[in-house]
């Protein structure tokens, strides 16, 4: 019985159980209900009694070892199932949504990108200001008309006024204040005015507004400056501008207009057959700014310009409706793709 225990335990560590099958038939020879195991312990009652407990203990570790030998063999034949399971290569792909950047995002990282290729740096303020940072540095007296012009969110009135801010000229006076020239700066953010909600007006937009003071500033370098932007986001051909306008920050203040480039200034539906399409505001900054934030207006001078993302992505992109852009609706938004 011995020996008999030791062939049959040679006999199945030599043998190989490739696939389910041999593992069920090796399970029915060896530990089913009329297997080799069971046999086995039906023959211990005809062992000599004197060797009983010696061949009843080799029996037990012999079963012990069938089991875990078919144990394991079970193991590792789910395993390999079960990878090749998963490699199934004739599945379909598992269909990755790819997010695409924000319109507004991507207008405003090409904008930033053009004027830091000529010294712009970036700089952000507070989207709550305080009266001095939104008007009264920028020459908005108290009683002044102007500042009906844009119509504020207060969120605090009175002698500690807060409000939302107009517009991202704010951010310029702290940049003044805190700096001595030469100063090249553009303030992209958001900025609120009280208005009702229409295709082609929110009551917040963004905006990106550019600064540069030194000694000797001028027109024509403001007129350079925009037309450099102008070619660079519009292309080669785009020329610009410029109206006459005021704004209480800028003497003499501008808009600028650039050609259309969607009817190569023929004459089409979105720049109203003029040929031309407005894209900013822009002056020489006022000395009366300069000198409240700290800056010798006999020394230096510097202009000033500002502009709505909003309104640059829609001529880019031809949206004509303002409230798709904080709608979040996927359909509008997976149809952009940028290198910004
Ligand atoms: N701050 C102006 C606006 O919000 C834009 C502007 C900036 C105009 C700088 C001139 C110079 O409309």
């Amino acid at each position: 019985m011995k020996e008999n225990i030791q062939t049959l335990w040679q006999e199945i560590q030599n043998s190989t159980l490739a696939n389910p099958q041999d593992l069920e038939n090796f399970r029915i020879k060896y530990l089913g209900t009329k297997g080799i195991v069971k046999e086995l312990f039906g023959e211990l009652k005809n062992v000599p009694n004197d060797q009983k407990k010696e061949v009843g203990q080799l029996l037990n570790t012999f079963r012990m070892q069938v089991e875990s030998f078919f144990e394991e063999n079970k193991e590792r034949l789910s395993s390999a199932s079960g990878g090749a399971e998963k490699l199934d290569y004739s599945m379909p792909g598992n269909d990755e949504v790819i997010g695409s950047r924000h319109p507004l995002s991507m207008v405003r990282s090409e904008i930033i990108e053009i004027f830091s290729r000529i010294g712009y740096t970036v700089s952000e303020g507070p989207e709550i200001e305080d009266d001095w940072h939104n008007f009264s540095a920028l020459n908005f007296p108290p009683e002044h008309p102007a500042r009906d012009m844009q119509d504020t969110f207060f969120v605090e009135k009175g002698e500690n006024e807060m409000a939302l801010r107009t517009h991202t000229s704010s951010v310029q006076v702290r940049v003044m204040e805190n700096s001595t020239p030469p100063i090249r700066t553009i303030s992209p953010g958001r900025v609120y005015r009280n208005e009702a909600i229409s295709a082609r007006a929110h009551c917040f937009f963004h905006q990106v507004e550019g600064l540069y003071i030194d000694k000797n500033v001028s027109f024509a370098d403001l007129k350079q400056t925009l037309l450099y932007f102008a070619k660079e986001l519009f292309g080669e051909t785009a020329t610009i501008r410029m109206r006459p306008s005021y704004f209480p920050f800028t003497e003499p203040s501008a808009e600028v207009d650039v050609s259309c480039t969607i009817c190569n200034s023929k004459g089409c539906n979105v720049c109203k057959y003029t040929g031309w399409l407005e894209i900013l505001g822009c002056g020489m900054v006022d000395p009366n700014v300069l000198e409240a934030s700290g800056i010798d207006s006999k020394v230096y001078s510097g202009f000033a310009f500002g502009m709505g993302i909003e309104r640059i992505s829609q001529l880019k992109y031809k949206v004509n409706d303002l409230r798709l852009y904080s709608e979040n609706d996927v359909r509008f938004l997976k149809q952009f793709t940028s290198e910004f």
